[in-house]
């Protein structure tokens, strides 16, 4: 069986990948030094696929104990999820984004060359097209130009993984442009739980639904669009998922080189549309208030979704009403957990 190695595996977009992984038919190898993660997530994974998993509690960045993973298994393909993803705590803690962000992709590509590992995926962010171009962004868009640390790890990652493969005319590396990842899976057992105060538009909803907030602050309802609030590409954290199978299974004969996919719905969705949506779905409103614009905010930001239709044959599937749902249904799970 084809091994995979997910680094930030207990992560939420990692954790939601093991699942889609192993319904998929292969097998997965977990690395996560659970500084965004906790070690119950993979009693949960395990629970939803009814699989044990080999677990490594490494920092990725740590060559010698990453190394071990390889010594271990035969590992076929790498799926590298593992990073610091705060936008805000990037511009606190710039020195801390560009050495975990960085050193740990370096350590995974020096391993990729001594174990002979043929093909890696590499989570990126719509974040990258900065204010260069107009939306929706295709893959051919202008990148650079990033307003954060965070955004710059992966706009530099990026050209790394460009240089790896010119030097390295065997590997295969598909570059995934991630636009704004949302909801959980639908057993109510894995989602998103940051922390500290989200920064994100779902989990701090969620929050306010739970009570830990007072009130959701729409940032700035003045920009030029459908209702005045910001634009953006939501898709379901499971369609993401879905997303990185159909990654690897077209690797498995595409030629050597980089790949770049951008992984949205194409579709744009305001804030104010997406308050809507938690009220239907709840059926009762909650409390917002209007306040000023965020520094940093494109107003509008969604993807051209065709070279992942027609070469990964990818489209995602869920609405958005459903992305409120399973969002709603993970919160009740963590007020359980918290409540325990
Ligand atoms: P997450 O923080 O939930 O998951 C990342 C996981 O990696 C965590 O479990 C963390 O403990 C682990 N980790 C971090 N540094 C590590 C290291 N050096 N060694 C081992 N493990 C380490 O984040 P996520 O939302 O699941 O994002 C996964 C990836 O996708 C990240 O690279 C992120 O930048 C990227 N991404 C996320 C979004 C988003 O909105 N969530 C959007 C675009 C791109
Ligand atoms: N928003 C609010 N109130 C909040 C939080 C967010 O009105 O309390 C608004 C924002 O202004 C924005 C929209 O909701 O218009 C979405 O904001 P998020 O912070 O959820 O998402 P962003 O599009 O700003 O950022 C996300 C990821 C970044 C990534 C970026 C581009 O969080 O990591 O997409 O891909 F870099």
């Amino acid at each position: 069986m084809t091994k995979v190695l997910v680094t930030g595996g207990l992560g939420y977009i990692g954790s939601h990948t093991v699942v889609e992984l192993s319904s998929a038919g292969y097998e997965v190898v977990i690395a996560d030094n659970l500084s965004n993660s906790k070690l119950s997530v993979l009693e949960r994974i395990s629970k939803i696929t009814n699989q044990t998993y080999e677990f490594y509690n490494v920092d990725c960045c740590d060559y010698s104990s990453t190394k071990e993973i390889f010594e271990k298994n035969k590992i076929d393909s790498i799926i590298h999820f593992a990073g610091l993803k705060s936008v805000s705590e990037s511009i606190q803690k710039p020195i801390d984004y560009y050495s975990n962000n960085i050193e740990s992709i370096i350590t995974i590509q020096r391993l990729i060359c001594e174990h002979n590992i043929s093909k890696l995926i590499f989570s990126s962010s719509a974040t990258v097209y900065g204010e260069l171009s107009d939306p929706p962004f295709t893959e051919d868009s202008p990148t650079g130009a990033c307003t954060n640390p965070y955004g710059w790890t992966k706009w530099m990652i990026e050209q790394m993984l460009r240089d790896f493969s010119n030097a390295n005319n065997d590997k295969k590396v598909v570059i995934l442009r991630y636009f704004n990842p949302v909801g959980a899976h639908d057993s109510g057992l894995i989602g998103e739980d940051p922390n500290g105060i989200p920064n994100n538009l779902f989990p701090y909803i969620t929050g306010v639904l739970s009570g830990k907030y007072e009130k959701l602050t729409i940032y700035g309802d003045d920009y030029d669009t459908i209702d005045g609030t910001c634009i953006r590409d939501y898709i379901h954290v499971c369609d993401l998922a879905q997303g990185h199978v159909k990654a690897l299974q077209y690797m498995q004969n595409s030629r050597a080189g980089v790949d770049v996919f951008n992984l949205g719905t194409g579709r744009g969705t305001s804030v104010k549309q997406v308050v809507d949506a938690f009220e239907k779905s709840l059926g009762h409103s909650f409390n917002y208030e209007i306040g000023p614009r965020r520094e940093g905010d494109l107003p509008v930001a969604y993807a051209n979704t065709l070279k992942a239709k027609e070469i990964l044959q990818f489209c995602a599937k869920r609405s958005i009403d459903d992305m409120c749902t399973s969002s709603i249904k993970w919160q009740t799970e963590i007020n359980e957990i918290t409540h325990d």
